[in-house]
C-alpha cells in the first residue's frame, strides 16, 4: 500500500476534530431512553458471551487496551464487569473526550491522549485489545491500516482483539463509514476473523423499544436488519 505522507494523517486527525465538534450539540444520549437501555443491554450480553467463550474463566487479570475510549464509557463498563482498574488502558485522539474520561474513571485507569496509528505501548503487551465504531469514523484508509497495525502489535500472541463497528453507512452522517468483512480481513492479514452481527438498526430500535424490548430482541436475532459487526481477531 501507497504510504501517505505525515500531512495526510494530520489531515484526517483534524477532520475527526472537526466531525465531533460538529456531533457535540447533536447527540442526546439519555438512560431514560429506552432504545438506549436495549442496545446497552445486548451489546453487555453478547461481549460477555465472547469473553466466557473465549476462555477467560475471570475477568479481573486480563489486561486490556481500549482504542478511540472517548468519554470511557466502556472503560467504565470493563470495571462494573470486575475488570482491575489497573489492568485497563485507554486512548484517544481528543483532548475533550480525555478529559471526561479521566474525570469520570477511576485514578488507576491509565488513559492517553493520542493516536492510535501510533500506540507507544510495548509489543504483546495486552490481553485484549478492544475498539467500538472507531474504524467508522476514519475514513482514510492508511489511518485504519495502521490502527489495525499497532492492535495487532501490541496484543499478546494468544490475546484476541475485539471488534465493534457498523457494516452499513449511515446515509444520515457523511463523517462516518461502515466497515465491511472484506475490508475487516484485510486489516487483520494472517488472522482468523469472525464476525457475528448484531444490533438491531438504531431507527428501528429507537422506534420499537419504547413499546416492547421482546420485539426488538426477536429481530435482532434474526439478524437481517442488524447494522454492526461484533468481532473477535485472534492471530493464527
Ligand atoms: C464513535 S466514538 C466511540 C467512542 C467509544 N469507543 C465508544 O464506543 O463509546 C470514536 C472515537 O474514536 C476516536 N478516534 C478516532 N480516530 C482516532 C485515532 N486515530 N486515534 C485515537 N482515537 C481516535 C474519536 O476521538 C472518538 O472518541
Amino acid at each position: 500500500m501507497k504510504r501517505k505522507s505525515p500531512e495526510s494523517a494530520q489531515v484526517e486527525e483534524e477532520r475527526i476534530q472537526t466531525a465531533y465538534e460538529k456531533r457535540k450539540g447533536n447527540i442526546l444520549y439519555s438512560w431514560l431512553d429506552p432504545s438506549l437501555v436495549f442496545l446497552t443491554q445486548e451489546r453487555e450480553r453478547r461481549i460477555l458471551f465472547v469473553l466466557k467463550q473465549l476462555g477467560f474463566s475471570s475477568l479481573n487479570t486480563i489486561k486490556l487496551l481500549e482504542i478511540g475510549c472517548g468519554t470511557g464509557f466502556w472503560l467504565r463498563e470493563f470495571i462494573k464487569w470486575g475488570f482491575e482498574a489497573e489492568h485497563i488502558t485507554g486512548i484517544d485522539l481528543l483532548p475533550e473526550r480525555v478529559r471526561i474520561a479521566r474525570q469520570l474513571c477511576p485514578q488507576n485507569v491509565q488513559i492517553k491522549c493520542g493516536t492510535a496509528t501510533k500506540l507507544g505501548f510495548s509489543d504483546r503487551s495486552f490481553d485484549v485489545v478492544f475498539q467500538s465504531t472507531v474504524f467508522s469514523s476514519v475514513l482514510d484508509p492508511t489511518m485504519r491500516q495502521q490502527i489495525a497495525g499497532e492492535m495487532l502489535r501490541v496484543v499478546k500472541l494468544d490475546g484476541v482483539i475485539l471488534w465493534y463497528d457498523f457494516h452499513v453507512n449511515n446515509p444520515r452522517n457523511p463523517d462516518v463509514q461502515g466497515v465491511n468483512k472484506r475490508e475487516i480481513e484485510r486489516l487483520f492479514p494472517k488472522c482468523r476473523v469472525d464476525l457475528r452481527r448484531i444490533t438491531l438498526a438504531p431507527p428501528i430500535s429507537r422506534f420499537l423499544a419504547p413499546f416492547s424490548f421482546l420485539t426488538c430482541y426477536l429481530l435482532e436475532r434474526c439478524k437481517i436488519l442488524n447494522t454492526h459487526y461484533l468481532g473477535v481477531i485472534r492471530m493464527l
